[in-house]
Parts: structure tokens; sequence; C-alpha cells
């Protein structure tokens, strides 16, 4: 690692280590620097749990979802037995991409010379492969799986063996999230896009409430009383949340009348979890949208974002659902549009030469968690797949 890699590492170890009230935003050329980037491959994105989307996306037998880790594509799919599994999207014979993008089907055939493969990876069909000696056998070829748990409605995976369980590195979250029933929540948009910035800016920006009756005084500031802005006492290794209450004006973040799950307080409060490295979202009583990131090199980044509603809310649309999706889709496409423009501006900030950390307002506490989370991964011990030669 080059001399600026390490003092970008222990700028960060500075960072980290600070308390709020003394903290300042991380080095700016940490969202730029190519060896910060590769480490963080294998580091965090080989090593944590990351999500492709909700298992209500893939509801059916033979449905799937594709996603990458790194340079790994995989895809996610719902098995005859109704279990959801993982698989490495690359063709046990030339390694040809095996689906993209998202569909169903009973079985799984290779686009380049045929091979073919039931929901569990197996290989069931190869075509002229009858002159091998020994006598070629299928059954010894199965696509690698990978990792899987579900956790309320939550698909994680990881490449790494020795990660600890999802329901053991969440449980803290758990009372947060257990209430609002999102295991029920009915899919209703998955989108992916590409946006210019690095993803450390984005998952930063998603946490913090700062910015909302600013850049979003369109959207969904205008209904966010910021004092009602609430943080955990504990710092945790895995995620972070916030959380805050809607006003009686706002369209959407207040429990339907039908909805009995929740009472008081929660029917008009959101609480949004961050689980690290890159998923996060708005957890509501009536809806939930989520982002989950991937690094595209040090200046892009794929977004997934995904849009969920509570059970009662999706019932009572009846005829008026297409046009009221519509508008749901198209309010949350806006509040994209918003975000998409400041964090492609910051990034842009980033590289400039006069550019220097900021102070942290106490808004911004999730920022800073997210600056310790980075921290122990990238100037801590290595774990998992990353005990690798690659050290
Ligand atoms: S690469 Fe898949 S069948 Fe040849
Ligand atoms: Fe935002």
């Amino acid at each position: 690692m080059d001399r600026s890699a390490e003092s970008l590492l222990s700028g960060l170890h500075e960072v980290a280590r600070s308390p709020l009230e003394e903290a300042f935003t991380i080095p700016p050329a940490i969202y730029s620097s190519p060896e910060i980037h590769a480490l963080e491959a294998r580091r965090i994105f080989a090593t944590d749990w990351l999500c492709p989307g909700l298992a209500a996306d893939i509801p059916n037998p033979g449905d799937y979802i594709t996603y990458t880790i790194n340079d790994q594509p995989i895809f996610v799919i719902r098995g005859k037995d109704g279990g959801i599994r993982s698989f490495s999207n690359v063709c046990l014979h030339r390694m040809m991409t095996l689906v993209e993008g998202s569909g169903n089907c009973g079985r799984i055939t290779c686009p380049y010379h045929g091979w073919t493969y039931d929901t569990e990876g197996r290989v069931i069909g190869a075509g002229h492969m009858g002159h091998r000696d020994p006598e070629f056998d299928k059954k010894g070829y199965r696509l690698p799986e990978l990792r899987t748990e579900i956790w309320h409605g939550w698909i994680y995976v990881t490449l790494n063996q020795d990660a600890t369980p999802v329901s053991k590195l969440l449980a803290e979250l758990d009372p947060q999230v257990a209430r609002y029933g999102l295991g029920d929540y009915v899919s209703v948009a998955r989108q992916d896009h590409v946006w210019k910035t690095n993803w450390k800016l984005l998952t930063e920006n998603f946490m913090e409430g700062y910015h909302l009756p600013v850049a979003h005084k369109a959207t969904v500031g205008a209904w966010m009383p910021i004092d009602s802005v609430g943080f955990p006492e504990k710092v945790y290794d895995a995620f972070t949340w916030q959380t805050f209450t809607k006003e009686e004006n706002a369209k959407y973040g207040r429990a339907h009348p039908n909805n009995t799950r929740l009472e008081g307080e929660w029917r008009y409060t959101t609480v949004m979890p961050t689980v690290f490295p890159s998923h996060m979202y708005v957890l509501a009583p009536d809806h939930m949208w989520y982002l989950s990131l991937r690094p595209k090199g040090v200046d892009e980044v794929h977004v997934r974002f995904g849009l969920a509603l509570a059970p009662e809310v999706n019932e009572a649309l009846g005829d008026t659902r297409p046009q009221w999706l519509a508008g749901v889709i198209a309010f949350f496409d806006k509040v994209n549009a918003e975000d998409k423009f400041v964090v492609e501006g910051i990034a842009v900030g980033s590289r400039a030469p006069l550019a220097k950390p900021g102070p942290l307002s106490w808004l911004e506490r999730e920022v800073h968690d997210f600056a310790r989370y980075l921290d122990r991964r990238l100037n801590g011990p290595a774990t998992g797949l990353i005990r690798e030669a690659a050290e």
C-alpha cells in the first residue's frame, strides 16, 4: 500500500476515534482512491452481508433476481421447495453468465451451449459430452452456492463462509424492525440505476436527516419535524438506525386506519436502519423503500431501489391500484432525483484540491457511525474470506 493510502487510513482512524461533538467527515480523497477501493472490495464487500432485495420479490418457485458481489455475478432463486438459495451466476462449462436481470424459470439454460441447471444449481442437462473418458457425470457438477439468510423479509448473501449469521448480527436491530411486520409488505417496484458518485457518499447521504428539509423540501422534507429524530444509545458493529415521526400533513409515512399492528406514536414513526456496508431502508407504517449499493469503480455506484407497501395499504387500493402505484413511484423517483443531484455534486467536490473535511451536526450521528465501521473494517484485523494471500 502506498504512502497516500496509508495516510488516508490513518486520517480515517483519527476521525473514527473522536467523539461526535468533535467529529469531522473522513478525508476527501478516501472517496476516489483506487487503493482504498481495492481494500474495500476485500475487507468489506467480500466479507459482510449484502442485500439483493426482498424475499417478496421472488414469491414463486423459479423466480430469480441477479446481483453481483465485487466481480462475482450471482443469482438468488426460489426453489421448488419454496427455499431461497443463491448461486454463482457463472456456467460450469465455459463461464458464460447464466441469467440476466430477473424472471422466472423452471430450469436455467445457459445461453452459450445449453447446459441446464435445476433451481438447486445442479447440472441436469449437458449435450454432446458422451465422448469423455472417464465418462462425463453431470452429478458431479453443481453451481457454487453462497450463504443466504432471510431476515424480516430481506434476503442477505455473503461470500464469507465465516460471517456471523444475520440473525445474530442484527439481533439488537430486531426490536426496531419487528413491530412493523415487514415480512408481509408487498413489493411493488424494483429498479437498478448507476449514479456518478462513490458508494460511500450515497450511503452517508441516505443515513442523515440533516439534508431533508433543504434538499428534499419539495418532497419528504416538508413533513419531517427535525426535533423528532432519535438515535440508538449504543454504537453497533453491523448496523445503525434513526427514528423520526411524520406530521399529520404527510402524504406517506403514517399508519393506514386498517393497520392493527402499530399503536400510539408508532403509527406515525418511521425507522431508518442501515445495515453496513450498503443496505439502507426507510421503514414506515404504510410503506418501505430501500437502497442497496454496490461500488462500480471509485466514481460510480450501482443503486438498487425498491418500494413495498404495508399489506392493508395494498389491499385498500382496489381498482385505484395502478394509478396510485404510478403516483407513489413517481414521488419516490423525485426523491431519488433530489438525492442524485447532491451525491453527484459532492463526488465532484470531494476531488477538489481545496476540499477539506467538514464538521458534523448532531443530526449526522450515523455518518460518524459509518466512519467508525469503515475504520473497523479497513484498519482492523482481517476476517473471513479476506484472510487470503492478497493481504
Ligand atoms: S458456457 Fe454454458 S454451456 Fe457452455
Ligand atoms: Fe435524501
